[in-house]
């Protein structure tokens, strides 16, 4: 069975923050004076870009992400989601985030974003400990969290928040304190992330120079163990490596790339993979902010140019995106969508080993990960096929 061509997914990125988070490398600026006037142009203009390729879409899914999104204008993201109902037909159950960082300017402005049509929010609550909270250099503290997830309650339907553990002295016990907390104020989804230290970061310095320890590869598999324990008690599993949630509340928006479906991309650095005239392409906009801009207003996107991507290519891309998903992939609709067969791509014996670990279940229809296999994802998507 052939992907549905006509479901899309929208990703607007900004890439904007108020001052940068010391281990943060995602493509995100502090900046304070950014003209929200040209960009509103320049995003509706890359709209009108993709909609004049993309025609006779159902839109499934829109997500405002960055850098921090909660600092654009609320009238900005009005104008995208109307000139999106414009350009296209919207599923009737379509679901509209924007993530959110939970300091009082932002918490103002929810309602607006609701009255703007967002519909599900993604809050940057990283830790319930303010200790914790100011080493991670976050701009807010727990009361202040605590108030945007009330706040979050009363304007939106659903919403997710973000936790980041393996923090420096955290112990085991101390994490399940935390996580025990948080669950009871979760609704429906939860976003629990690994502490990672990203080259390029002045986390990445300060580590190197031996300011501070995070969990060795052990110690992390005994903190993704107990992590997975508590959620699972608390009714939110993981149903893919990093994100948790009740049946039925899992981030639509994320399933579509996990699913490898189409979706675009707009706003500096921003990917989009789609189906364009029987071949799948990847789109990869400007990351530098400055050109990213000029680009839109000069060409009418920012993108660098489109490339084509090869079957096996596209075959890899599905497997390392479908194995993040605990429900893993099925190999029919795998062959189906990449024209290429299962058994031609992957190493046997390679497979039967990683079956033999306790790391992957297979039955021949389908492939998933097992925890243990969750752990190891980087490692065994190459071993794998290779
Ligand atoms: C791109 S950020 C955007 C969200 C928003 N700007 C914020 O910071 O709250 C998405 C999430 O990635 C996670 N994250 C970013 N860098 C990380 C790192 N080095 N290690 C673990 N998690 C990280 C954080 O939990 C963050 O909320
Ligand atoms: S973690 Fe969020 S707020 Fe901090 S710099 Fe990155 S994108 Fe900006």
């Amino acid at each position: 069975m052939r992907p549905d061509p006509k479901k899309l997914a929208i990703y607007f990125h900004w890439p904007f923050c108020l001052s940068k988070c010391p281990y943060c490398d995602f493509n995100a600026h502090a900046f304070e004076n950014v003209d929200h006037d040209r960009h509103r142009a320049a995003y509706q203009k890359a709209l009108t870009f993709y909609a004049e390729k993309l025609k006779g879409r159902e839109v499934v899914s829109v997500f405002f992400g960055g850098g921090t999104p909660s600092l654009m204008k609320p009238e900005m993201v009005g104008a995208l989601l109307s000139d999106i109902k414009k350009h296209w037909s919207v599923s009737s159950d379509i679901e509209i985030t924007l993530e959110a960082n939970p300091t009082s300017v932002e918490i103002e402005k929810f309602k607006a974003f609701r009255d703007a049509g967002v519909n599900r929010i993604s809050l940057g609550i990283q830790s319930f400990i303010d200790k914790d909270l100011k080493f991670l250099g976050r701009a807010h503290d727990v009361a202040g969290a605590k108030k945007a997830i009330e706040i979050a309650d009363q304007c939106f339907e659903r919403y997710s928040f973000d936790l980041i553990y393996g923090r420096p002295d955290q112990s085991l016990s101390d994490w399940e304190v935390e996580l025990k907390e948080a669950l009871a104020f979760a609704k429906g989804h939860m976003s629990l992330y690994q502490l990672t230290i990203e080259r390029s970061t002045p986390f990445y310095m300060r580590h190197s120079r031996g300011e501070f320890k995070v969990p060795d590869d052990v110690e992390g598999a005994d903190f993704y163990h107990l992590t997975q324990d508590i959620m699972e008690e608390g009714g939110l599993p993981a149903y893919e490596v990093s994100n948790h949630s009740s049946q039925g509340q899992e981030s639509c928006h994320n399933l579509v790339y996990w699913h490898y479906e189409d979706y675009i991309g707009i706003g500096a650095g921003a990917h989009g993979r789609f189906t364009l005239e029987g071949q799948k392409l990847a789109a990869r906009d400007h990351s530098a902010p400055d050109i990213w801009l000029e680009r839109a207003e000069e060409k009418g996107h920012g993108a660098h140019e489109w490339e084509v991507i090869s079957p096996e290519d596209q075959f890899t891309e599905s497997l390392m995106m479908g194995l993040r998903l605990k429900e893993g992939l099925s190999i029919p609709k795998l062959e189906s969508k990449t024209s290429h067969s299962f058994k031609d791509q992957i190493n046997p014996d390679h497979l039967q080993n990683t079956i033999k670990e306790g790391w992957v279940n297979y039955n021949g229809q389908n492939i998933s990960l097992t925890r243990e296999g969750l752990l190891r994802l980087n490692q065994i998507i190459p071993y794998l096929l290779g």
